[in-house]
């Protein structure tokens, strides 16, 4: 049997895919490269911005009418899990009455055997289970699909394994977010946060690195408060623990983490960069607003300059980390002076990259209460001006390494092929490169020889 697994999201929905793709493969599955063969189609989707949500409503459309199309009838089943499926999971059965299952971001553990369940007895002639005690049920009114969305609390706790060690690894160390940023829907869908224990995630790193990989990205929603639950040792705070163990696995090279909070971003995690030699130059840390007001409507419990001193101060520790964050335009009562703030912030930060959001209400969170008045076309203003600046930044800092020599770690084939591999620097910047294939998922040493805002083309050195 084949499954297609379609993946939206952040780093943590992919991850957890990963984990399914595997799950799968343990049962015996194929994975499918297009839905058009498979049993089951799976839809692991997002709910952080509306338009995410649009697209995958539009997708879920496409496949019900191309399932309806077939002969066969009655497969591939269709399958709607992850953080979309936690928020609007019964009310999309209820617009598309043909999706067989929806199971919520504290089920990823259990999606494979939910879908395998709906497959056999489809096969089997038996038509729509009612399925196994504990392995869903029945809520949605208009269509007999399974919908469960209820906590498994210890689900997270399952989610280690991998369909292949990749050089470049995702591992989750926590689920959730208790952080609250009046915004954002995560701690809605994706429950308060749980931290995995520490011995869990080091042996799933340590299978890893035997099996090839060379980095590894820690995830989490507030990756830098990882085992606040957990008593503290030594005075040390359990991430930067946990970094320091990490930093002793043989065989891996790299580590990464993503996303850390400025309020968590301790003395010891800025003194982590430069003395852990595993730890990369590179820092994706979300700023949001430069505005102190708006950050406090947002409650989002730092100032811009508390958020400043911690880039400078990292940037005299390694004076060649790469930085990049996140923004949001356009949130409610945001003034062009705020605005201005934001783009100050911005320039001063000296962001290689970053991902600029409009703002989109989410409906049960804080802000979405608050009038959503700065209109659209000034959101796309604002939003266009601080992709201007980053252009500006990224392109000189890409520039300024044209002609120097990088160690990139080879991660596989570019995607426009002919011979050409793609790495990435330890500041996280993008090499292509001629190499042969047989160099993927080690370390190489790389000349830069032109830069875009986006990537560098390099030749092996
Ligand atoms: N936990 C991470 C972010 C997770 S969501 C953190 O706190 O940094 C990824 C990004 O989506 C956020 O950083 C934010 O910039 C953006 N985002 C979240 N909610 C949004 C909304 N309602 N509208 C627009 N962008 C949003
Ligand atoms: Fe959302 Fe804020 Fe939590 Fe990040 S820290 S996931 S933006 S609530
Ligand atoms: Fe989206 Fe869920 Fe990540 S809402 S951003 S996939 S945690």
């Amino acid at each position: 049997m084949k499954v297609y697994l379609r993946t939206y999201g952040c780093q943590m929905n992919e991850r957890d895919s990963e984990h399914i793709a595997a799950d799968f493969a343990g049962r015996g599955w194929e994975i499918a490269d297009s839905p058009d063969d498979a049993d089951a189609i799976i839809v692991n989707a997002c709910s952080v911005r509306e338009q995410a949500e649009l697209k995958v409503v539009g997708l879920l459309g496409r496949l019900v009418s191309a399932r309806l199309a077939r002969p066969r009838g009655g497969l591939p089943a269709i399958g709607l899990i992850g953080c979309m499926a936690q928020n609007v999971g019964a009310k999309i059965v209820s617009k598309f009455p043909e999706i067989d299952f929806v199971a919520g971001s504290r089920k990823t553990a259990a999606v494979a055997g939910i879908a395998e369940e709906i497959v056999r007895r489809r096969l089997a002639g038996r038509g729509h289970p009612p399925l196994p005690e504990g392995m869903g049920r029945r809520t949605a009114k208009f269509s007999d699909a399974f919908v469960d969305v209820s906590d498994d609390p210890s689900d997270f706790l399952k989610i280690d394994k991998h369909l292949s060690a990749p050089p470049s690894a995702l591992v989750s160390v926590m689920q959730g977010c208790q952080m609250n940023c009046s915004y954002c829907i995560v701690p809605k869908v994706r429950g308060a946060q749980r931290s995995r224990p520490m011995a869990d995630i080091l042996r799933e790193i340590e299978r890893l690195a035997e099996r090839g990989t060379r980095e590894v990205t820690l995830l989490g929603q507030v990756v830098n408060a990882y085992g606040r639950e957990f008593p503290r040792e030594g005075g040390i705070s359990n991430f930067v623990r946990l970094l320091r163990a990490v930093n002793e696995i043989g065989g891996i090279e790299r580590i990464r983490f993503t996303s850390p909070h400025p309020s968590y971003f301790s003395d010891e995690l800025i003194d982590s960069y430069g003395s852990l030699e595993k730890l990369c130059e590179y820092v994706h840390l979300p700023l949001q607003w430069g505005s102190d007001a708006i950050l406090k409507k947002m409650n989002r419990p730092y100032r811009a300059g508390r958020f400043l001193d911690i880039v400078s101060r990292l940037r005299k520790r390694v004076p060649n980390i790469s930085v990049s964050t996140d923004i949001i335009v356009g949130f409610p009562g945001e003034t062009e002076e705020d605005f201005e703030l934001t783009r100050s912030a911005f320039r001063e930060a000296g962001f290689d990259m970053a991902f600029i959001f409009r703002y989109s209400p989410r409906a049960g969170t804080p802000s979405a209460e608050m009038p959503d008045d700065v209109p659209e076309e000034e959101k796309r203003r604002r939003n266009a001006e601080l992709l201007g600046e980053l252009e500006k930044t990224s392109r000189a800092y890409n520039g300024s390494l044209v002609g120097s020599v990088q160690e990139v770690l080879v991660e596989g084939p570019a995607r426009r092929g002919e011979g050409v591999m793609m790495g990435r620097t330890r500041t996280h910047r993008k090499a292509l490169f001629k190499a042969p294939e047989s160099l993927a998922g080690s370390l190489a040493r790389v000349r830069v020889l032109s830069a875009t805002t986006t990537a560098l083309e390099a030749e092996l050195a």
